[in-house]
């Protein structure tokens, strides 16, 4: 299905960053999460009917099928964090798909973390592509075979950015997929 249709099936999820954001330099203790409607911190980019609501909204899928996919944004811009995203794979035939979640700048100097996972025929790995983006350069890509079928479960997968240090994590078992200083 997919691989008539290479590269109108992206699926974005978009959290944006602003390099002007306020960073308390209190070492407050880490807030609990609490589980809130999507559509108080998100809103739908494109494709809006593709996006289907589960859960009282506290869940969506995304759809994708032979028009197209779907993606949403965060509401708000963050200047360093520890941003998760639980997320199942669509599973079967997935090639040329690339289902992708990253955090971007939107000033004229591109910035940009991502977890992109690369689509491949039914009963073939996806492969995991990360890749960071400073002051428009990337050229940092990085493929990782993952350990475990992505289409199977919901995983965690965490992007931990501070002034030290970006890391990719795989949570639950807790792994460090690679962190860049
Ligand atoms: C798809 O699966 C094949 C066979 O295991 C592998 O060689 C390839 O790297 C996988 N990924 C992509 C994106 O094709």
């Amino acid at each position: 299905m997919a691989s008539s249709l290479p590269f109108s099936c992206l699926l974005y999820l978009w959290l944006s960053m602003l390099s002007l954001a306020i960073v308390s330099t209190n070492a407050a203790p880490p807030r609990k999460p609490i589980d809130v409607p999507f559509s108080k911190n998100y809103v739908p980019t494109w494709a809006y009917d593709h996006i289907k609501y589960f859960n009282g909204g506290n869940e969506i899928s995304l759809v994708l099928d032979k028009s197209t996919g779907t993606g949403f944004q965060s509401k708000g811009s963050y200047l360093f964090g520890h941003f998760s995203m639980q997320i199942k794979m669509v599973p079967g035939d997935s090639a040329g798909t690339v289902t992708a979640y990253y955090l971007s700048s939107q000033n004229s100097e591109h910035d940009e973390i991502d977890f992109e996972f690369l689509g491949n025929r039914s009963g073939q790995p996806y492969i995991l592509q990360t890749n960071v983006f400073t002051g428009g350069k990337g050229d940092r890509e990085q493929r990782i075979y993952l350990w475990f079928d992505p289409t199977k479960d919901y995983h965690s997968y965490s992007i931990l950015w501070n002034m030290y240090q970006i890391a990719y994590v795989h949570s639950f078992p807790l792994t460090l997929i690679y962190a860049l200083l």
